[in-house]
């Protein structure tokens, strides 16, 4: 259980919270796919830990990420026209370029270098890694870039849905990062993965051993199960602050993300991908996540229907869970059911939990570091998970 003192700390990220000041200068955020940007296209809102932004993108492929309302009277600029490489808000007709320069305020002269400087929009520093887009959001320089191990890989080694969840940002990050849940809630998804072929012993004895390790960039947390063989099977899951976690895919070169970036207080941008550093990503294996909906609005919760469309037919019929789609339906409803904003004050933890509290301890920490105004520690190593069957004793410490 946390104080209700901790999960405010934790949850609230609107106005000047300290969470959200923490996200904003200490971390880049994910905002968009990169491919629901298209060249040219219309500009996208996108709201970001309690505050509200536009992004364009440019038809040379540049990308603009700035303020939502226009410096001139505040009409909101995802009704702006993309003019070439520029954006032309509607209302009196103020033209910037993809740095956020103004070039041109119908009825005047050529801007002069003082209207440039002070009437130009701020340019929020980007950067495309991983098939999304990413903001800096703060003040001053921008961090390194995340130490993940997909930034750099083709399109085709990369698949990724976005969607929104109707909870907080932390409900999302925790429920990725309890190993527990995948052989209970996930059984049938899993037994329908292992038909397929695919290998993963998260089912095959659910009784696992925790152990977890602090990483200077978040927190290691492994379920270690014994095989009839008397091998290990070691599931190590990754949780990357303040918002990513990297769960095994069957080897350190593969794996699923999941990532949620606070929209305000009770809402988040949920990320999921698949990623393979040896080659394309099978259509057919990220259709056993999701169904073949929009993959960059994928609602996946039926909000108008009881129990979330939950279909006790499938149930009576051997289905565990009663979301007999896809895997990611299963992770959304559970955290949305649990209310906009959990009271963690309530709750009674298991040793399962173990990667849980690390978590927050740790979000905790480096949030207190961050208010005394501590520098960041990175060593620039990239992150693995790391999904392994080994001899008993086998060291995961030193492998993930
Ligand atoms: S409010 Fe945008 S040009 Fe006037
Ligand atoms: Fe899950």
């Amino acid at each position: 259980m946390l104080s209700p003192e901790n999960n405010r700390i934790l949850t609230e990220v609107e106005g000047d919270a300290p969470m959200g000041r923490f996200m904003r200068q200490r971390h880049w955020v994910p905002c968009a796919r990169s491919d629901g940007l298209e060249p040219g296209g219309p500009p996208q809102a996108i709201q970001l830990i309690g505050r509200k932004y536009v992004a364009f993108r440019a038809p040379d492929g540049r990308i603009g990420i700035f303020d939502e309302a226009c410096p001139h009277r505040g009409a909101s600029l995802v009704l702006a026209r993309t003019e070439d490489c520029s954006l032309r808000c509607i209302f009196h007709g103020w033209r910037f370029d993809v740095s956020g320069k103004i070039l041109e305020i119908p009825g005047e002269a050529a801007p002069s270098p003082i209207t440039i400087e002070r009437e130009s929009l701020r340019p929020y520093p980007n950067f495309e890694g991983g098939g999304l887009i990413w903001v800096f959001l703060g003040e001053g320089a921008p961090p390194p870039r995340p130490p993940l191990p997909f930034l750099d890989l083709p399109r085709d080694q990369l698949w990724i849905t976005r969607s929104k969840a109707p909870c907080n940002w932390l409900q999302g990050v925790e429920a990725t990062i309890d190993s527990i849940h995948v052989g209970v809630l996930h059984q049938s998804w899993m037994r329908n993965y292992q038909a397929r072929g695919q290998t993963i012993g998260t089912s095959i004895e659910n009784h696992p051993r925790y152990e977890v390790e602090d990483a200077t960039w978040g927190v290691k947390a492994a379920a270690i199960r014994t095989l009839p063989d008397g091998r290990q099977y070691v599931r190590v899951t990754q949780y990357v602050l303040p918002f990513v976690s990297l769960v095994p895919g069957g080897s350190t070169r593969m794996g699923s993300m999941f990532i949620s970036v606070p929209i305000n207080n009770v809402s988040h941008l949920h990320f999921f991908g698949l990623w393979n550093e040896d080659g394309p990503c099978s259509a057919d294996v990220a259709r056993l996540y999701t169904e073949p909906r929009d993959i960059d609005n994928y609602v996946v919760l039926k909000a108008d229907q009881p129990a979330w469309g939950q279909d006790r037919a499938a149930m009576t019929g051997g289905h565990f869970s009663g979301f007999d789609k896809a895997l990611l339906d299963e992770d959304m409803v559970v955290q949305a059911s649990m209310g906009p904003v959990v009271d963690r004050s309530k709750e009674h933890l298991r040793a399962s939990d173990v990667g849980v509290v690390h978590a927050r301890r740790k979000l905790l920490e480096e949030l207190a570091a961050f208010e005394l105004g501590e520098q960041a520690q990175a060593d620039g190593k990239v992150v693995r998970p790391l999904d392994i069957v080994a001899e008993a004793g086998y060291a995961w410490r030193t492998d993930a």
